[in-house]
């Protein structure tokens, strides 16, 4: 049967003109990215640090040693930044002044506190120019047939896949920005999940972190210095981390996982598609104890929910467009990690906590 028709409704004159203005905001809010790529490349954050915490426009522009004329540009950038949320402003105070708040104080070089992770290069990789070039092509790559296993659109177009060895043969520069921004990504927020969570790693006699370079178990032992850590990452990743006391193997999560009471994925399935999923979590399935022992597996990821309101599902949902165009991994929900534990061979979960966008899970064999 034919579908019936549906009258659209003409949108009032109101709705037309908010209609305009939204269609400008969602096309340009490319030049938001790229606002930020300006200040981060100006050092913007840090000379606001520097001095002091605030400034004027005036004395940026002399501590960023930028041409006087150049100064109601930079007052350009800086209003669309301050609404962006990116600085904060006083703009009724006699002189206008721009003030660092907590996301441009992550983009501050050189502080030293324990919960600062420099994001500079997460920002720096995100808006080059070969992941803008793979966003571009994104229609093109729909319309294409390719064989299973898909390429993402990064790799169809560059030839290399994003944090794979061969990346530094497309760009060298940007495997190290992309390698740096992944590392800051990743490191970000370890102290707030080992305050909030500490039940998660209470009573472990052993925890092996499968991948990583040995940050994210570092703060755990200091945290808890009787659990025995196994690091397991690449050969390349474990020749360059740490001696310490962190036992460290180089090998193959798809072929062996090193025992332990638990096991822990942080942030590393996002980056897979479902089937190596599956064929990670078998050999952590084999590598702990039974329920009864306390074996567990320990997953940190997005757990894409528009529970948390609609800015953070904004920025969930923006981290799944970026797995899509640049790997083969994406963003899941509850549904899609519950169908992926059953399929490896587990028997229960529990989201334990969510932290900002992210859910922490714990995953029963
Ligand atoms: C996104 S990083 C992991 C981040 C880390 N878990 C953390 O939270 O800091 C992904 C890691 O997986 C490692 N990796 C990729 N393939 C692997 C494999 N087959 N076996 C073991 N490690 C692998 C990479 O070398 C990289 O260090």
């Amino acid at each position: 049967m034919a579908a019936e028709s549906q009258t659209i409704v003409v949108p009032t004159d109101a709705e037309l003109l908010q209609a305009q203005a939204d269609l400008w905001r969602h096309s340009l809010y490319y030049l938001t990215s790229m606002a930020l790529k300006c200040a981060v490349e100006l050092h913007i954050p840090t000379a606001i640090h520097n001095l002091g915490g605030a400034t004027s426009l005036s004395d940026l522009v002399t501590a960023l040693s930028l041409p006087p004329a150049k100064l109601p540009f930079l007052r350009r950038i800086m209003r669309l930044l301050v609404t962006s949320g990116i600085f904060a402003s006083d703009s009724n105070a006699e002189v206008e002044t721009f003030r660092l708040n907590p996301l441009s104080w992550l983009l501050v070089e050189g502080v030293e506190a324990e919960d600062h992770t420099y994001q500079k290069y997460f920002v720096l990789g995100t808006v080059s120019r070969h992941h803008i070039e793979a966003g571009l092509s994104l229609a093109d790559w729909f319309k294409k047939d390719l064989a299973p296993p898909v390429p993402s659109p990064f790799e169809d177009l560059h030839g290399v896949s994003l944090l794979h060895e061969n990346m530094s043969l497309l760009d060298k520069e940007l495997d190290r920005i992309v390698n740096e921004g992944v590392a800051a990504h990743d490191n970000l927020a370890i102290g707030t999940i080992i305050r909030e969570c500490h039940d998660l790693f209470k009573g472990l006699q052993s925890l092996t972190d499968c991948c990583g370079d040995g940050t994210t178990v570092s703060a755990i032992m200091k945290a808890f210095p009787h659990i025995k850590c196994t690091v397991l990452d690449i050969p390349k990743v474990i020749k360059t981390t740490p001696a310490d006391a962190v036992n460290y193997g180089a090998g193959d999560m798809f072929k062996f996982v090193p025992p332990a009471q638990a096991v822990m994925l942080k942030l590393v399935l996002h980056f897979w598609n479902d089937e190596d999923c599956v064929k990670i979590l078998e050999q952590c399935r084999k590598a702990i104890p039974s329920r009864e022992e306390g074996g567990k597996v320990i997953i940190i990821e997005i757990v894409l929910s528009p529970s948390m309101g609609p800015i953070m599902y904004e920025a969930q949902l923006l981290m799944d467009m970026a797995m899509m165009v640049n790997t083969r991994g994406r963003q899941r929900d509850e549904n899609d990690w519950r169908e992926i534990f059953m399929k490896a061979g587990f028997s229960d979960y529990k989201i334990v906590k969510k932290i900002g966008a992210r859910g922490i899970i714990e995953v029963y064999p």
